[in-house]
């Protein structure tokens, strides 16, 4: 059912509706992702300095204890979080020809969660924390995120009710996903006796505790960090690329099969403990099953651009997200190896692990972030973006500053999983003086600095060209307007 866009209301037939999107609350998520995206990386570099430089620990409130868990809720709740949010707001309301349901709503969302934001941007510097992983705030906190997520809930199945097109597009399963799942790990995990307004005890305890943290913590990694980027590339990827997406029903299979199995594998970051070993298989089985949809979602990715490859040389938007999905293909090849119990008793506890989660998070989720902003910024500001070779710049300086970042990652971490595990002939451990194995990755630790320079850098250079290109936009810019026949909305 075709839409036009309305010139002037007045001549509106009376069997014809208007309909306006909000667009306002999609530039709202697009800078706070911008600006938290700087925040979170620049606490990053400080606690990249940190380690091969104790000194850069002024203590007590900014010590890598206390700033490591700011660095994390900020990328991935602050950046990752808004960047969703701005995807979401977006995408919803053309693919379902509606407005957003409630504005009321739409504005709860936005600032109950910069809210939240800053709350844990005061209380995780302050050392309150249930020092969970990636769920280290306080009760009162996270009784404020059920709540503004059940907010946006409501705005968002609203719309889905009040839409125009029958046809639900992939990108919507990704996140009708993600809201339900993201609702039941967050108070699941979440649930404790108080004792003070600043402390808790979990309802769990030992070994059930674990489980359901990285039932949580594996599956923040999928809810939060992969089906909403997902829903992300399933829209925006097509249209940047004006192609259809290569294989509608290899998407709907990859939907399936991706929530099926992502839900089981938390286990696999419970090797070697106290989980029984059956768990921990059933996690890792899992695991290597999961290779199947993502790859699956990768080529689907790759494949819509068959027949475009040719626009990369000109178009920072499909570069940025090539690099992007190379990078999920890369970060879920290397998830299930890493969860294989051989390769995990190499790798778990070193560097490694965080070369693994960087490639996921600098390359899938900050690069799609990036190629979605530059899209977004010409249409939501209705001017061309300032400089075309500014982004450009950003695309390379984010690529070798990501790649120096992991390349580091990969060979501290198999240093130290080695130098662990090398014996003498005697059987006696031939570096049993822990500080050995740190001096040997010192050097590894500033090319890391060195990668997330250049990548935060690149991030200045966004946020400088969002400024200008800001600026040189019209200073009104009304919600663009819609008409559909009145019988098809009913
Ligand atoms: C300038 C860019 C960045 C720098 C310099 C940086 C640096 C760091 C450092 C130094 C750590 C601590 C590693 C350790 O404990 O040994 C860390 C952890 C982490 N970072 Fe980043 N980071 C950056 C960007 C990001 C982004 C964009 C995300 C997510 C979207 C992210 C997600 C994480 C996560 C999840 C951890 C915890 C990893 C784990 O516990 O295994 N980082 N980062
Ligand atoms: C098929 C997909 C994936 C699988 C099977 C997988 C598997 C794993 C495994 C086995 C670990 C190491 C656990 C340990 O030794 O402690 C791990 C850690 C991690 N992965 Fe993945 N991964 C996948 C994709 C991703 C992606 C795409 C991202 C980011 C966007 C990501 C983020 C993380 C994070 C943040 C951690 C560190 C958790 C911690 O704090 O210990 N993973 N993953």
């Amino acid at each position: 059912m075709p839409t036009t866009s309305v010139r002037a209301e007045a001549s509106i037939k009376p069997d014809m509706e208007v309909y306006r999107y909000d667009e306002q609350i999609v530039r709202m998520f697009v800078l706070a992702t911008a600006i938290w995206g700087l925040v979170g990386m620049l606490v990053g570099a400080l606690i990249a300095l940190q380690m091969p430089f104790w000194q850069a620990n002024l203590g007590p409130y900014l010590t890598f204890g206390r700033l490591r868990p700011l660095h994390t809720n900020a990328v991935i709740f602050a950046f990752a979080g808004n960047a969703i949010f701005a995807a979401i707001y977006y995408s919803t309301q053309r693919l379902c020809k509606a407005r957003m349901a409630f504005d009321s709503l739409s504005r709860v969302h936005f600032w109950g969660w910069q809210s939240i934001i800053v709350a844990a941007a005061i209380t995780l510097p302050m050392g309150i924390t249930t020092s969970k992983e990636y769920a280290e705030l306080e009760w009162p906190i996270d009784i404020a995120i059920a709540v503004v997520w059940v907010i946006f809930a409501v705005n968002f199945f609203t719309t889905l009710r009040n839409r125009r097109e029958k046809h639900m597009y992939v990108a919507l399963w990704f996140y009708i996903a993600t809201i339900i799942t993201v609702a039941v790990l967050h108070i699941g995990n979440s649930l404790a006796l108080p004792v003070s307004m600043t402390q808790s005890y979990p309802i769990y305890a030992g070994v059930q505790d674990a489980l359901v943290q990285w039932w949580y913590g594996h599956n923040a990694v999928a809810f939060f960090l992969t089906t909403p980027f997902l829903g992300l590339m399933y829209y925006f990827l097509p249209k940047a690329a004006e192609r259809p997406v290569f294989s509608y029903r290899l998407s709907i299979v990859h939907f399936w099969s991706l929530v099926f199995l992502y839900i089981w594998a938390g286990p696999h970051h419970l090797n070697y403990t106290a989980v029984p070993e059956w768990a921990v298989t059933v996690g890792m089985v899992f695991s290597v099953m999961l290779w199947m949809p993502s790859w699956g979602g990768m080529i689907n990715g790759l494949f819509t651009l068959r027949g475009a490859w040719h626009k990369l040389r000109d178009d920072v938007v499909l570069k940025m997200f090539v690099i992007g999905i190379t990078f999920y293909g890369m970060s879920t090849f290397e998830g299930p190896l890493l969860s294989l119990k051989s390769v995990n008793a190499l790798s778990h506890y070193t560097d490694w692990t965080i070369g693994h989660v960087h490639a996921g998070a600098l390359g899938w989720n900050g690069f799609m972030t990036f190629g979605m902003i530059y899209w977004l910024m010409p249409r939501l500001w209705r001017t061309p973006l300032w400089s075309d070779r500014l982004a450009n710049t950003h695309f390379w300086v984010g690529t070798v500053g990501m790649l120096l970042y992991v390349m580091a990652m990969y060979s501290a971490g198999v240093t130290q999983g080695l130098m662990w595990r090398a014996f003498d002939e005697a059987g006696r451990l031939l570096y049993p003086d822990f500080m050995e194995t740190m001096i040997q990755i010192v050097p590894m630790y500033w090319v890391r600095l060195v990668g997330g320079l250049m990548y935060l850098a690149g991030m200045v250079l966004m946020l400088y060209n969002m400024y200008r290109t800001i600026k040189s936009a019209p200073k009104d810019l009304p919600d663009p307007a819609f008409t559909s026949p009145r019988e098809v909305a009913a």
